[in-house]
């Protein structure tokens, strides 16, 4: 029997529901906490194969999840494409921006994998200690979203971004390029070192003024690669809060989309798989509201390649009991 998170991509229509959660490794875990710790600094631990293993594992231990997602961070291929990622505590991730044209030229030529060899590592570890019939899902982000943090150098907005996509547009454009290419590169090596599909987060896709270049195009090109290399390996876009994902769907050929907990399913032609789209807040909140809402998700799925998530990651304040009833809930449902 193939992997039930598999079929779903594949387009099929399952009755059992497949289920796993975006940030289901991370600091809602007091096991993930002890782990940080040791490790020092959250780079540390993405950089640590056996500890970035162990951390990609654990949810798997206490809930019954169908897929483990590769636990590190979409902003190391900026780090590997020499532009160094650190994170500060109680804010959030640090780069130094990318200003002009020679600072895009500088990125040309970097040994990627000699940098990402660590994750690839975590990967074939994981595979190792992963049971048979679950997924391991690799990842990356896409060129958009990394390219505003490459130039703003944090989160919060990207004013720098967008005014350097409007001021430097062949600059922007050749970013956009160079971040396709290694990011093809480092997913195929993903599932090289045996990751079953991989997912392209592309969280701040909301904010693009240029959807065809900026978000279709790079987004097609990685496919175009990655499926060269690696037939048969389905994909999953997740571009949060984008205008139209029919329309994203089509211009990227991707297996499966991530949606937004306000986004409907039918929006989505039936042949794409739908992930999603529990909204966390609610997750936060739990009993009957989360109960009720999931619910609801689950009766909307009836009928399409469906597979249960979250609109967005896990909020760290999140209490393990509400995962835990919401697996519950959804490995109880048939369709
Ligand atoms: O989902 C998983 O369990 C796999 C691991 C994973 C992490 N980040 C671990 C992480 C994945 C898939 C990501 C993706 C990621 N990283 C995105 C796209 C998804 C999204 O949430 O929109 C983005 C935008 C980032 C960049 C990033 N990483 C930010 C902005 C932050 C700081 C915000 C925060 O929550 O602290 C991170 C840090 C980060 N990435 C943590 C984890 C578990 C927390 C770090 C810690 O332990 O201190």
């Amino acid at each position: 029997m193939e992997k039930l998170v598999l079929h779903s991509l594949r387009g099929n229509v399952t009755r059992d529901v497949p289920i796993w959660l975006m940030r289901q490794a991370g600091r809602y875990l007091p096991e993930y906490r002890d782990l940080r710790a040791k490790a020092g600094s959250f780079m540390a631990l993405c950089f640590h194969p056996e500890h970035a293993a162990e951390v990609t594992l654990q949810p798997l231990r206490r809930f019954a999840l169908d897929a483990a997602i590769l636990f590190s961070d979409i902003l190391v291929i900026p780090h590997a494409l020499g532009r160094t990622l650190t994170f500060v505590e109680g804010e959030g991730p640090r780069l130094p921006p990318i200003q002009n044209a020679d600072d895009v030229e500088r990125l040309k030529n970097q040994n990627i994998h000699a940098v990402l060899a660590p994750i690839y590592e975590t990967v074939r570890l994981v595979r190792a200690g992963l049971d048979q019939d679950k997924t391991l899902i690799g990842f990356a982000g896409s060129p958009f979203t990394i390219a505003c943090y490459m130039i703003d150098g944090q989160g919060g907005g990207f004013p720098r971004a967008r005014a350097f996509a409007a001021e430097q547009p062949k600059a922007f454009a050749a970013l956009l390029d160079i971040i396709s290419d290694a990011t093809a590169e480092y997913l195929i090596w993903q599932v090289r070192a045996g990751a079953d599909c991989v997912q392209l987060f592309d969280s701040w896709a909301g904010l693009c003024g240029d959807v065809e270049n900026h978000i279709h195009a790079p987004t097609k090109k990685i496919i175009d690669a990655f499926r060269a290399s690696c037939p048969g390996v389905p994909v999953i876009g997740f571009p949060r809060q984008i205008q139209n994902y029919a329309e994203y769907a089509a211009k990227t050929d991707v297996d499966a989309i991530g949606l937004d907990p306000a986004a409907r399913f039918d929006v989505l032609p039936k042949n794409i798989c739908a992930q999603g789209n529990l909204d966390p807040e609610i997750l936060l909140k739990g009993g009957r509201d989360m109960t009720d809402a999931a619910a609801r998700i689950l009766e909307d799925s009836r009928g399409r390649p469906f597979i249960f998530n979250l609109g967005h990651g896990i909020i760290k304040e999140t209490p393990i009991d509400h995962v835990a009833a919401l697996v519950r809930q959804v490995k109880e449902f048939k369709r």
